[in-house]
């Protein structure tokens, strides 16, 4: 959340200071802020529908990826990515890793970082919309209504073998082959 709000006012800055450099000051200031405010509007419905981004706490992090077991046959999806920060980690030890989130500065912030990442992908997209057919592995730090609509929507689309991994949050009337530091791990 901080790096994107620090997006935000960096970017709230370059356009203030574009529009005296280049003396564009007869653009309204109203235009400006519906600007920011669409850059930020995709991110807060993602908020607040499935989840606001708080990403994994570094020891969770450490245990998503012991219990996801990661080979480099794996192809790993992190839904509702932010920062693609586990992305990042699971592509040192997958195939490929992609995530996907709703907030445009998120996004933005994680591609430019995906460029020192070659077997990562950040993408911008709903994580209710996606193909996840080939997925190996996937991890989600989801709200448990989410988790509901994931086991509803999402599980019956992925194929049989694909783990799954949650943090903080079970998915409702699954038993987990495993759980440790309330991180899940359940198998298809
Ligand atoms: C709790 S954060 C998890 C971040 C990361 N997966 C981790 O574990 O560190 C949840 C993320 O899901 C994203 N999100 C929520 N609903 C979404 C949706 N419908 N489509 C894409 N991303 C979504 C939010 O923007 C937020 O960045």
């Amino acid at each position: 959340m901080a790096e994107a709000m620090i997006f935000i006012v960096i970017v709230g800055a370059l356009i203030v200071i574009l529009l005296y450099v280049f003396n564009l000051t007869w653009i309204s200031p109203y235009w400006v802020i519906a600007f920011l405010t669409l850059l930020i509007a995709p991110g807060l419905y993602a908020a607040f529908t499935s989840g606001p981004f708080v990403p994994s706490a570094r020891k969770r992090h450490k245990t998503m990826l012991r219990l996801a077991n990661l080979t480099d046959s794996d192809i790993v999806y992190d839904l509702g990515c932010g920062d693609g920060r586990l992305v990042f980690s699971a592509a040192r030890f997958s195939k490929k890793a992609i995530g996907y989130d709703l907030s445009i500065p998120l996004v933005l912030y994680g591609k430019m970082l995906s460029l020192f990442h070659p077997k990562a992908r950040i993408r911008f997209g709903n994580l209710w919309k996606q193909d996840y057919s080939d997925a190996t592995v996937i991890f989600c730090y989801l709200l448990p209504g989410a988790m509901k609509q994931f086991h509803k929507e999402v599980w019956p689309r992925l194929k049989k073998g694909t783990r799954v991994v949650s943090n903080a949050f079970e998915i409702h009337n699954l038993k987990p082959l495993k759980k440790e530091d309330k991180v899940y791990l359940y198998q298809v």
